[in-house]
């Protein structure tokens, strides 16, 4: 997993797949299993009690598990139930008004400039600014938010430190410790008087007469940093790389703005911004008829799922005009993604206002986008704007 990779992983899912769709291998920490095909990902998802995601605290710092990615049933099913009602289509809606105006407030600030830097002038801020806000929060507090994401998500690339340095490690914990302290200050302020904003919901959410306790609270708030921000922006930026490399494509985009939602699911299937996931066997099992052993790691590549000729024939293809969409770019099972609304929302309002507004744009010549690989998300995407640009 090479940023070149990241940059298109297309031909690496194509060999993997190619060698068996289900394969051994070496891991990071021993023999892993390795998955690429769409039936055999939709086995994985569909037994989470064999291909298990609890995890032991302590991945990015935290001192309990993330909930509720790092539980499985029946714990991590309460959890959902009790946060899925903040987080249902219906209930996303009422953030339309905030995020349409954030879009425009950030627009505004270049609209008149020839060149930006896309990733650190709007794809990076902006997912963070639309959370500050759900939180009822200032936007002056958008860079102790991005500090402390960036402290726990790429801690080693803020030091400029080799990622397994103690160092790196121990600025993790101490940011960590900060997450804690932020978040459990503003839900003192909310439980003393709640707002109509997102963390005021989580206090009164409440199933069969049970509450979230604090901990709890503060275990759900660690995961939106982690999980509702740099993949935000990885979509934002693999598709608008995509877009920006396909003019007439885009042009389709610029005629139809009520088409938005077919491109945007066609381009999360095709880009893929969160390439893997993964799980741990917790039996000794087989998968596509590859032997699976208990303890072993599962790495579960979805962005090679997404382009499975087995699932769909021409998954080569970007095609904004399919009748069906079954892709698990959002993942799948138990775990697929909470945010999945809130996220269809923000990226429905940000591509339809931007294309509005600026139709004409490209990758700044001579630039070489570096991606990161997991989550395909960038820290420079220099971009020329206007109609000179092409
Ligand atoms: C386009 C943007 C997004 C993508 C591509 C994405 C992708 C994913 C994927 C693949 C998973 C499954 C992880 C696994 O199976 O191990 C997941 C889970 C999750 N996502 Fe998202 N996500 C996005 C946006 C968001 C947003 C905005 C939020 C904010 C609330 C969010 C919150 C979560 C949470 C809490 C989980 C864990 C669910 C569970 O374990 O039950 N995501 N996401």
């Amino acid at each position: 997993m090479t940023i070149d990779v990241a940059r298109d992983p297309r031909p690496v899912f194509r060999a993997l797949r190619d060698s068996g769709r289900v394969q051994r291998m070496d891991g990071l920490s021993g023999p892993a299993v390795v998955a690429t095909g769409r039936a055999a990902i939709d086995e994985i998802f569909k037994y989470p009690d064999v291909y298990s995601s609890a995890a032991h605290a302590g991945t990015l710092g935290n001192l309990r598990p993330l909930i509720p990615i790092e539980y499985d049933p029946p714990e991590q099913r309460k959890y959902r139930k009790l946060i899925n009602p903040v987080f249902s289509p219906a209930a996303v809606e009422r953030w339309k008004e905030p995020v349409t105006r954030l879009v425009h407030e950030l627009i505004d600030g270049f609209i008149g400039a020839g060149e930006i830097d896309f990733a650190k002038q709007f794809s990076t801020p902006l997912p963070s600014q639309i959370f500050l806000t759900l939180l009822g929060l200032p936007l002056e507090d958008l860079p102790t938010f991005l500090r402390l994401k960036d402290g726990i998500v790429r801690p080693s690339l803020l030091l400029g430190l080799p990622p397994n340095h103690p160092d790196v490690k121990a600025h993790q914990r101490a940011t960590a410790q900060e997450i804690y302290a932020y978040y459990d200050k503003v839900l003192d302020e909310r439980e003393a008087e709640r707002r109509d904003d997102l963390l005021s919901h989580l206090l009164d959410v409440e199933v069969d007469g049970e509450k979230l306790t604090r901990h709890e609270l503060l275990d759900i708030c660690f995961l939106f940093l982690t999980a509702g921000l740099d993949t935000v922006s990885a979509s934002l930026e693999t598709f608008m790389a995509y877009l920006a490399e396909h003019p007439e494509r885009r042009a389709e985009v610029v005629a139809s703005p009520d088409n938005i939602d077919n491109v945007i699911e066609e381009l999360l299937r095709y880009e893929s911004p969160v390439m893997l996931v993964s799980r741990f066997a917790t039996t000794d099992t087989e998968l596509a008829g590859c032997p699976v052993h208990k303890g072993e790691q599962v790495y579960v590549f979805i962005g090679a799922a997404n382009l499975d000729e087995e699932e769909l024939p021409d998954a080569d293809q970007v095609r904004f005009d399919r009748p069906v969409n079954r892709h698990i770019a959002f993942g799948g099972g138990v775990h697929r993604c909470l945010g999945s609304h809130l996220a269809r929302l923000e990226l429905r309002i940000i591509l339809r206002e931007w294309h509005a507004r600026i139709p004409h744009y490209r990758i700044k010549p001579g630039t070489r986008l570096s991606l990161s690989p997991g989550v395909r998300s960038l820290n420079s995407f220099p971009m020329v704007l206007g109609e000179g640009a092409e």
